[in-house]
Order: structure tokens, then sequence, then C-alpha cells
């Protein structure tokens, strides 16, 4: 078995996954990088590697039970087990999305990624993080996923959202599920939140860079044994449900 961490970061072919894919990387784990497409996983590998990271392709599409199995497979039988694993992966499902007009497809479709992807990868890797010293799940959420912070007067709470903002609060639901399960386990299970980032999720409008969105999930993703679990994290701190 490896001595080096072993780590599988979702969507990382872009955005805030590649930068989370690059700082675990810099401390020294090895990082798989989980992406659906070929050509854009093997970019996202081969400049990993340039910026000296030990980077290796797992093909990934979290909506797909045998692609997600099949994953699972390759890191068992390339390590052996998994030490960390990072949630990434996530649309929008476009805008707008008002909840009077919204294709009842747009919601199933970004909960079967946002949601259930990340339930379906979790579930296939537990066996390997099972098998770590030290695991640690880092499920990516957003502050509009906080019922508090939406319905807080005066906040400035993102664009009315009737897919989106629900699949994180639905997302940071389940995450707490997990940490009751698991908590007479050493798997910590925690939600973060990057901040508004300029990626393609939202035309780059955002104001922080992909670089400062990752600072939160690894710090999630290398929290020292006993540390928190089921708890909602952006730089700051502590995000209210
Ligand atoms: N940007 C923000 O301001 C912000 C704020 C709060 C939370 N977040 C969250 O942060 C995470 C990363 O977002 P981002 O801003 O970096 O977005 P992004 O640049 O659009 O990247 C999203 C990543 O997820 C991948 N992905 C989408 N569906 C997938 C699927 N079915 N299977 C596998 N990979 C899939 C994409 O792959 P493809 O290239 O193949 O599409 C891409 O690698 C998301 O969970 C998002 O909700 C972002």
């Amino acid at each position: 078995m490896s001595e080096r961490t072993i780590a599988l970061v979702t969507g990382a072919n872009k955005g805030i996954g590649y930068e989370i894919a690059a700082g675990l990387g810099g401390l020294g784990m090895t990082v798989g990088v989980g992406a659906r497409d070929a050509e854009r996983r093997d970019a996202a590998v081969a400049k990993l590697r340039a910026a000296g990271v030990d980077a290796f392709g797992v093909p990934l599409d979290v909506t797909d039970d045998a692609g997600v199995t099949a994953a699972a497979a390759l890191i068992e039988e390339r390590f052996g087990r998994l030490d960390v694993l990072v949630n990434n992966a996530g649309i929008t499902g476009g805008m707008p999305q008002e909840p009077t007009r919204v294709d009842p497809e747009i919601i199933r479709t970004v909960v079967e990624t946002n949601v259930i992807g990340v339930i379906r990868v979790t579930n296939a890797m537990l066996p390997l993080l099972r098998r770590s010293a030290s695991p640690r799940i880092v499920n990516m959420s957003s502050t509009v996923g906080s019922l508090t912070r939406q319905s807080a007067a005066g906040d400035d709470t993102g664009p009315i959202a009737a897919a989106y903002s629900p699949s994180k609060t639905f997302l940071n639901a389940v995450t707490l599920q997990y940490a009751k399960e698991l908590s007479d386990t050493n798997i910590l299970i925690n939600m973060a939140c990057p901040g508004y980032c300029a990626t393609d999720l939202n035309g780059f409008r955002g104001h922080r860079t992909p670089e400062q969105g990752a600072v939160a999930a690894i710090r999630l993703a290398t929290l020292p044994d006993g540390g928190p679990t089921g708890a909602f994290f952006d730089d700051e701190g502590t995000i209210p449900w």
C-alpha cells in the first residue's frame, strides 16, 4: 500500500475542483482527477503533473452507476484504499429557475448530480475510505443552501433558484445524516462553501478566484483526527443551516 495520502476530487478538470486537486497535490498527496470527459481529464492531469503534482485520471460521471463503480475499482486496484474524497462536481441547471415556472426536469437533473451523485460516489468509495487511518470526506456546498441566509432580510442571497439552492440544502441535510451514521468511526465528513468564485458555473461573475474557493475544502480534507464532523464551513468559520 502507498505511504502517500490518496485523494479523489470529483469534477476536478476545471474551476474550484481543479484548484482543490492542485492544493492537495501541493501538500504531497497523490490526487485522482475525477472527470467525465477524457480530453478535459487528460489535459488537467497533464497540467497538474507539469506543476509537480502526483495526479492520475479517474473516468467519473457522478450520475453513472456503472462508471462510479468502475472508478472505485480503479482506485482499489492501484492503491487499495482512499484517504480523502472531495465531492466537488456540481451544476446549476441553468438560470432562470423561478419556482413558479421551472421545468421539473431541471430540478431532477440538478438533484441527480448535486445530491444523488454525491451519495452514489460516497457509497462506492466508503469501503476504500474505511481502510484509511484518517478518512476525510468534503462535500462542496454553498451558502445559497443555507435556509437561514436565504431567509435573512437584506442579505445578498443570489438569484432565485428552485433547483440549485435547494439542491445544496438537500446535500447539507444528507451530509448530516452521514455524519450521524458514521459518528462512531474515524471518518470526518463536512460541507464547504467556496464563496462566490469566478468559474464556468456562474459565467465567471464571481469575485473570488477558484484558488481562494479551494481553501475551505482543502482545510476540511486535512483536518486532524478528532476534528469536526457534520459541520458547514467557509473561510470565515461555520455557516448557519
Ligand atoms: N463558483 C462558485 O461561486 C460556487 C459557489 C458555491 C458553491 N460552488 C460549488 O463548487 C463546486 C465546483 O463548482 P465550480 O464553480 O468550480 O464549477 P465549474 O467550473 O462549472 O466546475 C464544475 C465541475 O463539475 C463537473 N461536473 C458536472 N457534472 C458532472 C458529472 N455529472 N460528473 C462528473 N463531473 C461533473 C464539471 O465537469 P465538466 O467540465 O465535464 O462539465 C466540472 O469539472 C460545485 O459543487 C458548485 O456547486 C461554486
